[in-house]
């Protein structure tokens, strides 16, 4: 085997834009089978993807005896039932974050592809943005000191008619609904902040404490969420989320600071290559970090790569599920203190 045969389970905007070009890119791995119950949805990515099967259902999908692995970008309450689905077929999985809308289904997922003996990921596309893996490297090399504390601004524009630039129809917001997304901003975006900062140190969070609030848009979920959380080793996080935050501001911002150098990444968060990386010296001194052109590539398709090279290696995957465990333990354990009409219809006055 030279290649692992995809199937694509949902084919809105992430797979339409980032995880379907990826696949294409990607020089492991093929797109061989969509399902999506949207035809318009399916066929726009069958257009930019010739001979790729088209299914209505998920089993017929998954009865392909040439399909490896399945990639899953549906609503967030669908990633257990499909990822269920898929091991019980004995695929492997790459299932989009959050890992899902709660901790029962979490383990759920996890025990079915154990059971089945197949490789379960979570894709956590920006843990493979190149500016990421090389500051990845720059902490492991104590190039910034002893890091004391890392700060996050993830936020974006979110009304409850919200639907992604490239959609060309009657965009369907699900994540505004708390049944289908679990939650607002504070699951849809905190899950990125606080996976990247525990891949940038190699720590766990230990502690993570979070306020929400629902400060311009009415729907029923959050807007907007602060969390700080704690490292096993003593260093802090400060991680901003939000939907309310005009697109045109600077809002995806990445600061670690450590004793010897303080890093920051603009632009670096999110689904694309990019953005600048930075190193401000402690005497003072500024230093631009470079990545070559050839190595700045999507992050999606450095994932679907580095995850297809370990299947067809049979190896793990170096970001085990319990790392993914854990994240969903953190974020399952402050979303109890949830968002009530008490503690946040007051702060919109
Ligand atoms: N990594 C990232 O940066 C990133 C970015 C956007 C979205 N996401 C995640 O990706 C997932 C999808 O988000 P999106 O923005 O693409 O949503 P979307 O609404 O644009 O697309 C979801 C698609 O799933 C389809 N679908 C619904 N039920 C299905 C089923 N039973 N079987 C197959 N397909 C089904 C819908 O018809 C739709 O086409 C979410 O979990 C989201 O959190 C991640």
């Amino acid at each position: 085997m030279v290649h692992i045969n995809w199937g694509l389970i949902g084919c809105g905007w992430v797979a339409r834009d980032y995880v379907a070009p990826a696949m294409q890119a990607a020089g492991n791995g093929r797109l061989v089978g969509l399902c999506d119950p949207n035809q318009a949805a399916m066929a726009r990515v069958a257009a930019a993807t010739p001979g790729v099967a088209c299914f209505n259902s998920v089993d017929a999908l998954l009865a392909m005896p040439e399909l490896d692995a399945v990639y899953i970008a549906t609503p967030n309450h669908l990633h257990a039932p499909l990822v269920e689905a898929a091991a019980r077929a004995g695929k492997h999985v790459l299932c989009e974050k959050p890992m899902a809308t709660t901790m029962a289904d979490a383990r759920r997922m996890v025990q079915a592809c154990e059971s089945a003996r197949v490789q379960y990921a979570t894709a956590f596309d920006q843990r493979f943005q190149a500016r990421h893996q090389r500051l990845r490297q720059l902490i492991a090399d104590g190039r910034l000191g002893t890091i004391t504390s890392i700060r996050i601004h993830y936020a974006c524009w979110t009304p409850g008619d919200w639907r992604p630039q490239s959609d060309d129809g009657n965009y369907d917001n699900w994540r505004v609904d708390p049944t289908r997304a679990g939650g607002g901003a504070f699951i849809d975006l905190a899950p990125h902040g606080l996976d990247l900062s525990q891949v940038l140190l190699g720590e766990r969070l230990v502690e993570v404490a979070c306020l929400m609030q629902r400060r311009v848009f009415h729907y029923p979920v959050d807007d907007g969420a602060a969390l700080v959380g704690r490292f096993a080793g003593g260093a802090l996080l400060t991680l901003n989320v939000a939907y309310n935050c005009p697109d045109a501001f600077p809002r995806r911002r990445l600061e670690v600071i450590g004793t010897a150098a303080m890093a920051l990444a603009h632009n670096t968060m999110g689904q694309t290559p990019g953005g600048t990386l930075q190193l401000i010296h402690s005497h003072g001194e500024a230093e631009e970090i470079s990545i070559a052109p050839t190595d700045d590539c999507s992050p999606f398709q450095t994932q679907l790569e580095r995850f297809s090279q370990c299947l067809l290696e049979g190896r793990p995957f170096p970001f085990l599920p319990a790392h993914d465990l854990h994240t969903m333990e953190l974020l399952s354990g402050v979303s109890a203190n949830h968002l009530t009409t008490e503690n946040t219809e007051n702060a919109r006055s």
